[in-house]
């Protein structure tokens, strides 16, 4: 039997690197659900489909194939039509898009299944907003992973800036507020806490203290 860790909370919380760097000592597969709702987002720009009416969005789901794979390093790479577009939705308008496009219950629907396939052939720690609520509420362990939206916004701010990208800190603020009133007020699957998971906040720790505290929360919990 496999072993699942379920990690979500908002934006901007560390979640992906932290659970990338607890997934190796840990020797799971990190599993990143956030880009699979960024390449459903990425097709409806390309396609030009507004996210609202959703009915535009289930023609989109019909005619895409979204696949998870992983390379020689064992990193997640995300195929939309057979094209790997990892980096394609690491921007800004990407992030926004899926904020918006992941609220219509078909895709939410649509992507269930290769999540939850996953999670049946590997241990995995899968990140995301809903992964203790609906993706697999029996995973082992549920951790809820947060900070204040000023310490996600400048985490985030740092880390575009060291791409090269041109972005004000207020910008980023405000698209990790918008984002966090999107993700928790939506009706299907909102972000929120699951039953009996950890909650962790990593406002005061830093990047070392915060994959320790994880690791140790798992192996605690395991
Ligand atoms: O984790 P991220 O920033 O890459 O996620 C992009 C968007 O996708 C985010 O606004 C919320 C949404 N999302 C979701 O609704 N459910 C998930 N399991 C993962 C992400």
């Amino acid at each position: 039997m496999s072993v699942a860790i379920a990690l979500d909370g908002p934006a901007g919380a560390g979640k992906s690197s932290i659970a990338k760097r607890a997934a190796k000592a840990l020797d799971f597969i990190y599993v990143d659900t956030g880009a699979l709702y960024r390449t459903i987002g990425l097709a409806a720009t390309r396609k030009g489909v507004e996210p609202i009416p959703s009915i535009e969005v289930e023609k989109l789901l019909s005619e895409i194939t979204v696949d998870l794979t992983f390379n020689e390093k064992g990193e997640q790479i995300v195929l939309l039509d057979g094209e790997d577009v990892s980096g394609l939705i690491r921007t800004p308008e990407a992030s926004m898009m899926a904020s918006k496009i992941s609220a219509v219950p078909s895709v939410r629907a649509y992507l269930l299944d290769l999540q939850r396939n996953m999670a049946k052939s590997h241990n995995v720690i899968m990140d995301g907003r809903d992964i203790g609520t609906v993706v697999l509420p029996d995973a082992k362990v549920k951790i809820f992973l947060t900070a204040s939206p000023e310490a996600r916004a400048q985490r985030r701010y740092k880390e575009l800036c060291e791409k090269g990208m041109d972005v004000k800190y207020e910008d980023i603020l405000n698209d990790v507020i918008t984002r966090d009133y999107n993700d928790s007020h939506r009706e299907t699957a909102p972000l929120k806490p699951a039953e009996g998971c950890v909650m962790v906040d990593t406002t005061e720790l830093d990047f070392e203290q915060s994959v320790e505290k994880i690791i140790s929360v798992i192996k605690e919990n395991i």
